[in-house]
């Protein structure tokens, strides 16, 4: 499956992912369709571009999303959705407020489903498309110090793999990506609670991986139609020991708890 005079729309291509997302799609040919909240970094990185445009978009307004994804498609019709925008906060579970939970699950589950529901009737009247929501290998496996972001993460896990198999009878795929530690500035926008107000960047376990090589990845996944695109070495072998062995995954999951609950002071 090629890419090439395709339509993306990409949610959050101001930064990080998005932003390597939406410079990739345009390397393979593709017209983008820059959509961020941040409106002067959608710009940025539409000006990098062969054909793009940019777009102020807020993912948690349900019909704000609803008029990008139908203005796009009366213009061009939407070939691919990237429901990519989210946002982190770090620290324990004890330490989060309400608000917190309710500001993860506003952009990170409310505001990919908008997306994943505006795009899946777009696509499922034309017959054809594929969705793709960022997920993280947090959906996949437990991540304690992240509990209210790794649920959001495993509920748009969930969204996928299911609306995978309804949309096949429609002609439009779902998949969701699914990164390990990308190097983006997400930790940096994140907000901390707890002892996560004590941890560094580099306390949080693995070495980050490349964005550009990130979005390269997602994208050779994408082609390939995989349901879960898994990204990252680690991530890989994350999935795979949990999938497999979920007591040995949790005990490797509690070590490594341990080590970031040490590195914060808190032994
Ligand atoms: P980032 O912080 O670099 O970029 C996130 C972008 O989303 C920003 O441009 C921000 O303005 C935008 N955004 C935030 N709230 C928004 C809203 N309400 N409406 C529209 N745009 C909004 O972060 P990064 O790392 O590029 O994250 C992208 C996605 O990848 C997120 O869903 C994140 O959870 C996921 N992810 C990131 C990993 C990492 O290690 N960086 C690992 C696994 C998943």
């Amino acid at each position: 499956m090629s890419f090439a005079d395709k339509t993306a729309i990409v949610t959050g291509g101001a930064s990080g992912i998005g932003r390597a997302l939406c410079i990739e799609l345009a390397r393979r040919g593709a017209h983008v369709v820059v959509a961020d909240l941040n409106e002067e970094g959608a710009r940025e990185t539409a000006r990098q571009l062969a054909s793009a445009e940019a777009a102020r978009l807020d993912v948690t307004d349900a019909s704000a999303v609803e008029s990008l994804v139908a203005d796009v498609g009366r213009a061009r019709g939407v070939d691919f959705m990237f429901n990519n925008a989210g946002i982190a906060i770090i620290g324990d579970a004890g330490s989060l407020t309400i608000a917190d939970w309710d500001r993860l699950v506003d952009v990170n589950i409310r505001g990919v489903m908008y997306g994943t529901h505006a795009a899946y009737r777009h696509m499922r009247e034309r017959g054809s498309g594929h969705i793709v929501n960022t997920a993280s290998v947090a959906g996949l496996v437990p991540s304690p110090s992240f509990t209210a972001y790794a649920a959001t993460k495993h509920a748009v896990v969930g969204l996928c793999t299911s609306l995978r198999i309804e949309g096949e009878h429609h002609g439009v795929r779902v998949s969701a990506i699914c990164p390990g530690v990308i190097e983006t500035p997400l930790v940096d926008h994140a907000e901390r609670r707890g002892f996560g107000e004590r941890l560094g960047r580099g306390d949080l376990g693995f070495a980050p991986y490349a964005v550009d090589a990130c979005a390269r990845d997602a994208l050779d996944g994408v082609a390939r139609n995989d349901a879960l695109i898994v990204v990252t070495p680690m991530a890989k072998v994350a999935h795979t020991v949990y999938r497999h062995a979920p007591s040995l995954g949790s005990r490797l999951m509690r070590e490594s708890f341990k080590r970031v609950r040490k590195r914060s002071g808190r032994s």
